[in-house]
């Protein structure tokens, strides 16, 4: 990579800010949310298990590779994507693309966050019976969970067009540290209900029995989601970084705290899910369900106070990762194609909140309008974690592998030598072999697999259509 940046890039002011505004980025509410009820769809135990080795073999690595994009280009991701050859761009306007269509249907479960901050403090912990009923009412509405997530897009909107950037970084500071302790506290309490050993067994005696195509990509794409890898953010992050930082350190770091989010979100809800003698495929609403039910059963001032205080940290921890977004998108108006930064904000926000509209209405009154075969909400979500970051991952590693200088990326990552990484020559590997073989592998047996094969194939051909275009873009 010969391109120059065309002026200094701004670095971090701390290692800790970076590590901070990565992390934060990663876990979100795909750890909190997501993952544990994909996990309890695909059997517990099984998913678990291929989560953790996609997130060790391939989730590190992409995210060293991302990273070392970053920092190499001093670029964000469809500049360092260009940097290699123009025929890449399309790569880095693929990434753009994904986080549109994530923040289709990401404000909606924002919304719900922070409307349970509200419902907490009003009662909603006075039957724990009532707590499944409360949130499909909720959410099956039309105006109130519209309403919470133009409040929740609205945020983002002001955060991003750069009124209170450094605001929201301090409350994340003392609010994740805050959200792991959270965790911490329920899943003590949840693991001392009476009957919490079967949630256990089902998290961690798997049951292959369960375990299909399907379930392997969705594994794959919960780990992309989870790390918010495979779209370019985390070369944008990387961009920033210092020439003189740990690059396979920091990537340790976020992916670290990263799965032990989600591991601790699992053993938050399982063991109370079986001692409540619920069900564990209950899909998107399981977190909003079972924890809630948690803090009921503590009862009194401290069950409603933990409450306010788990979908304060959670909309945060949310906040933090739609930031992210919304910036690859913004940031792309503004590097590609010289848009104003506020004007930019905004007009992606209203396009993004008019989808997510139609993805919070598919909950309820538009629940029967398909695309596909799926309704808005699964539209955006199987379009983006299936498809786009999985494939996007796959090519980013085929660009790595093959089309950047071996010598290169080595004194990237080692800094020129001043910092040893004993496991280049096997990253090196993984990245030019393994990860896009498994990809592509993965890719095939989840597509069969899984029922929504049209909008598979039409993912796909979108991408191909962006291939073809790419110089265009
Ligand atoms: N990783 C975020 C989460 O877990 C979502 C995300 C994906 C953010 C991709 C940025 C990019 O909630």
């Amino acid at each position: 990579m010969d391109h120059k940046p065309k002026q200094a890039r701004e670095n971090w002011g701390s290692r800790f800010g970076f590590i901070m505004a990565a992390a934060g980025s990663a876990v979100g509410l795909g750890n909190i949310w997501r993952f544990p009820y994909l996990a309890g769809e695909n059997g517990g135990g099984a998913f678990l298990l291929i989560y953790l080795a996609f997130i060790v073999f391939i989730g590190f690595s992409i995210m060293l590779a991302e990273q070392t994009m970053g920092r190499m280009s001093q670029l964000s991701a469809v500049g360092a994507y260009k940097s290699v050859s123009p025929r890449f761009s399309f790569i880095g306007v693929l990434g753009v693309l994904t986080a549109f269509f994530i923040m289709g249907f990401y404000p909606v479960v924002g919304g719900w966050a922070s409307a349970y901050i509200v419902k907490s403090a009003t009662g909603l912990l006075a039957s724990q019976e009532a707590i499944p009923g409360i949130f499909g009412a909720f959410v099956s509405g039309s105006w109130e969970p519209i309403l919470w997530m133009l409040g929740y897009m609205a945020v983002n909107i002001i955060i991003v067009s750069g009124g209170v950037k450094d605001g929201i970084e301090k409350a994340a500071k003392v609010m994740m540290p805050l959200l792991f302790i959270l965790l911490g506290i329920i899943a003590i309490r949840s693991i001392t209900l009476p009957g919490a050993g079967e949630g256990l067994r089902f998290l961690f005696v798997p049951d292959w029995s369960k375990v299909d195509g399907s379930t392997v990509l969705a594994a794959l794409g919960q780990a992309f989601f989870s790390l918010s890898l495979g779209m370019g953010c985390m070369i944008t992050f990387g961009s920033y970084l210092g020439k003189d930082e740990n690059l396979p350190q920091n990537a340790s770091l976020v992916v670290g705290l990263d799965t032990t989010v989600a591991l601790l979100a699992a053993l938050a809800i399982f063991p109370a899910l079986f001692a409540f003698g619920m069900e564990p495929a209950q899909g998107p609403g399981l977190v909003f369900v079972v924890v809630p039910q948690i803090f009921a059963s503590m009862g009194g001032i401290l069950g409603t106070l933990l409450s306010i205080l788990f979908f304060v940290a959670l909309t945060l921890a949310a906040l933090t990762s739609s930031v992210s977004l919304l910036e690859v998108v913004v940031a792309y108006l503004i590097d590609q194609h010289n848009f104003d930064r506020k004007k930019a904000t905004i007009a992606t926000g209203i396009v993004m909140a008019t989808v997510a509209v139609f993805a919070s209405l598919s909950m309820g009154v538009l629940s029967d309008f398909h695309i596909l075969g799926a309704n808005v909400f699964d539209f955006l979500d199987i379009l983006t974690d299936k498809i786009f970051m999985a494939i996007g991952g796959a090519l980013l590693a085929i660009v790595v592998g093959w089309f950047v200088r071996k010598e290169d990326l080595q004194n990237e990552i080692t800094n020129g030598g001043a910092i040893k990484f004993g496991l280049f020559n096997i990253w090196y590997f993984l990245m030019k072999f393994v990860i896009p073989v498994a990809i592509g592998i993965v890719a095939v047996l989840g597509i069969a697999a899984v029922e929504q094969t049209g909008l598979m194939i039409f993912g796909l051909g979108l991408i191909a259509v962006l291939a073809i275009f790419s110089r265009k873009l």
